[in-house]
């Protein structure tokens, strides 16, 4: 084969073609009112190339659910960012609650969805909280509310077969054991 221009140019033009596929292997995240793309590049600086972030950008699970360390870290965020509006718990106040199988938007129910949620906002006071939280403290909060989750184990999509299998609804009276030293971690 001569490396005349034409060939040159399909040479070039195949080489876009694979680096395009491989930026499409990671998720395309849409806010949940309009279907608008995230722009993830957006979030801040910090706590955005995590061995967390980098694992849930590429497979739409939060890596972070039932870690403990996580969780301690995501409820203290909770209290903070959320839940002013959502309540102590997550059971809703002016915002609904987060922990029954109701979700205005369903996209909730998988942890890709929550995070577009979470990132990009929804209606009302619902803004989007990438200012205010780090991709890596999103996924903490989203840990935790996962975790004080209390309805149906059937309408958890999010939930492996072996979470399924040891799944118990929360309750406020739970402790939660973080392992001396432990740290948040996929
Ligand atoms: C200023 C008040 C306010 C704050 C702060 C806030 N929210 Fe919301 N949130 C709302 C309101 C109001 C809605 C309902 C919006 C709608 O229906 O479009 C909502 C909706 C949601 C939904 C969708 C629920 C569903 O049923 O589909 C999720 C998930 C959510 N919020 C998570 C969070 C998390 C996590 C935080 C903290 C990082 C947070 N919110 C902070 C007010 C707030």
């Amino acid at each position: 084969m001569k490396n005349t221009p034409r060939t040159a140019g399909v040479l070039s033009l195949a080489v876009l073609a694979l680096a395009a596929a491989s930026a499409q292997a990671q998720i395309t995240f849409r806010n949940v009112t309009d279907g608008s793309t995230l722009n993830l590049s957006d979030a801040r600086e910090e706590g955005r190339d995590t061995p967390g972030v980098k694992q849930f950008l590429e497979t739409g699970r939060n890596p972070y659910n039932s870690k403990p360390a996580c969780l301690k870290q995501g409820e203290d965020l909770m209290l903070t960012a959320c839940s002013a509006c959502h309540g102590h718990y997550a059971e809703g106040k002016i915002g609904p609650s987060l922990t029954d199988d109701y979700w205005t938007y369903p996209e909730g129910k998988t942890d890709e969805g929550l995070f577009s949620i979470i990132f990009g906002g929804a209606r009302a006071q619902m803004g989007p909280q990438y200012l205010s939280l780090t991709l890596d403290e999103m996924l903490q909060v989203m840990a935790w509310v996962r975790h004080i989750y209390h309805g149906p184990v059937e309408a958890a999509d999010w939930m492996t077969d072996e979470e399924r299998k040891a799944y118990k609804p929360w309750s406020p009276d739970q402790k939660l054991e973080v392992p001396d030293g432990a740290v948040c971690a996929p």
